[in-house]
């Protein structure tokens, strides 16, 4: 099967292309990355090249040891991702340890793969533990209404979640863990890796402050509307800032505890304070 035509790569494709249809990709900004599943490294094991180096990852990701990864090109832009998928994406092997990686397809004019390389595998080595696997894809996005709103909200994990759960009814019910902030950091390096995966441990969707976003999911679908979600609630949130600073009425802490039941969701009360 050519690496092209399997549903994993075509996914991959779209899920780039739909993202930078959102605007939340100029230039090269942003990186997608998906744990391959072993049926499907099976599938096109056969196209994969044989000569490339060991090259070190940054970090170690021991629970990830020997497994395959699509992801984003360093440097490479969402925007022609969809034209020449070949030149922009790569499958990259990690060795049984988890410290160094192979491009095993992928990248043909050259290149690496993106600089958050370390945020993503340690992001994707804590969501294979706390999911059991479940969780495939790791995405980083350049979200413009959330990157505003961290320069004016206090950068708590509590004040973001709750903020962003007023915007919108759905909220609560996509996210129902709420969303981790890191203070601005260094990008695309083991420090800025260390702290998001820190936050993945009990968060689908960290913030990085006057940055952008990452989000983990099951699925190419379920991450993107995880994104498209957040940015959109950050969007209304955006607006109603700037037509008053404050607002005249919103969804009420007993409202989210009365969601609880019917939406089968629980929401921590940590988020439910007073204002
Ligand atoms: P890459 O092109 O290396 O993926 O970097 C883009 C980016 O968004 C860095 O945070
Ligand atoms: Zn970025």
């Amino acid at each position: 099967m050519r690496v092209l035509d399997t549903e994993f790569v075509k996914g991959f494709v779209k899920m780039a292309n739909d993202g930078f249809m959102q605007g939340w990709h100029e230039r090269n900004g942003g990186n997608l990355s998906y744990r391959i599943k072993p049926e499907e490294v099976e599938s096109i094991r056969n196209r994969f090249n044989c000569n490339d180096e060991w090259v070190p990852i940054g970090t170690s990701v021991p629970a990830l040891g020997g497994e395959f990864f699509l992801v984003t090109g360093s440097g490479k832009y969402f925007r022609n991702i969809i034209v020449d998928p070949e030149a922009c994406i790569a499958i990259i092997e990690l060795d049984e340890i988890g410290e160094n990686y192979k491009i095993r397809w992928g990248l043909v004019d050259g290149g690496r793969p993106t600089s958050e390389l370390e945020s993503h595998l340690m992001n994707h080595e804590v969501k294979k533990k706390v999911t059991k696997g479940e969780h495939r894809v790791i995405y980083h996005a350049h979200t413009t209404n959330v990157i505003a709103l961290t320069f004016v909200l206090p950068l708590s994990d509590e004040v973001f979640t709750r903020e962003l759960w007023e915007m919108a009814t759905e909220c609560p019910v996509v996210f129902p863990d709420g969303v981790g902030v890191v203070p601005w950091m260094v990008p695309g390096g083991r420090d800025i890796a260390v702290e998001t995966s820190r936050l993945m441990e009990k968060y689908d969707v960290a913030i990085w402050a006057h940055h952008g976003m990452f989000c983990s999911g099951i699925d190419f679908d379920l991450t993107f509307g995880l994104m498209h979600t957040v940015e959109k609630s950050a969007e209304i949130l955006v607006k109603t800032l700037s037509m008053s600073s404050t607002k005249r009425q919103t969804i009420l802490p007993q409202n989210f505890r009365d969601l609880e039941k019917d939406f089968k969701v629980h929401l921590p009360e940590r988020f439910l304070y007073d204002k």
